[in-house]
């Protein structure tokens, strides 16, 4: 497993290299052969995804936000949690994957993370992120002044009974200090699996 942050992110191609035409200095003077330079630099980047998804997510381990368990710990429960009800592939890694917007900061983070999913999962997988602060809502928004019903507005969306057994039962109840979950080197195999498929567009 790569286990630091610049080997995910340093290109040694960079400056680059091996192109031998011209270049220019704004994208309207990249020619076609350039692009074409880039675009296979751009494929070859996206076989870092998944090292860097697991960064990322190691990363969590120093993330508490005022909550007992770290948000790795957090993560790591809510999808074992997924796990051992029979969630399929995409729900389990998006569920370990589900707050990996808090790696820079609490605000929007369930849409951060969804669009970094996005490329990878099902169209139900990145829905469930996508709103899955609505959803949890129903625990505890009363608390602060906001509306817990949040998740009625998505009542006729295909995935809401997904939503609700996500947020219920596997995201809302991963705050235990001693649940039995598994490591993040159970579940790696299953982020490479995930983030090595053919990225989609849109
Ligand atoms: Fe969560």
């Amino acid at each position: 497993m790569t286990d630091t942050t610049n080997d995910i992110l340093i290109d040694r191609t960079a400056g680059a290299v091996g192109f031998d035409g011209e270049i220019g200095s704004s994208m309207a003077e990249f020619s076609a052969e350039y692009m074409t330079y880039v675009e296979e630099h751009l494929d070859t980047d996206l076989g870092r995804v998944a090292d860097r998804m697991l960064v990322l997510l190691r990363s969590m381990d120093q993330l508490h936000q005022g909550f007992v368990v770290s948000q790795l710990d957090h993560a790591l429960q809510t999808a074992t949690r997924a796990e051992r009800d029979g969630a399929d592939l995409d729900m389990i890694v998006a569920s370990l994957c589900h707050d990996v917007g808090k790696t820079f900061s609490n605000m929007n983070h369930p849409a951060v993370a969804a669009e970094m999913l996005r490329p990878w999962v099902s169209d139900e997988a990145y829905w469930v992120v996508k709103y899955h602060q609505d959803f949890q809502g129903r625990h505890y928004y009363a608390r602060i002044g906001m509306d817990p019903d949040l998740r009625l507005r998505h009542v006729d969306h295909p995935a809401y009974a997904l939503g609700e057994k996500f947020a219920d039962v596997w995201d809302q109840t991963a705050f235990d200090p001693d649940y039995d979950s598994e490591s993040l080197e159970h579940f790696e195999p299953m982020v490479r699996e995930v983030f090595g498929r053919t990225a989609r567009r849109g």
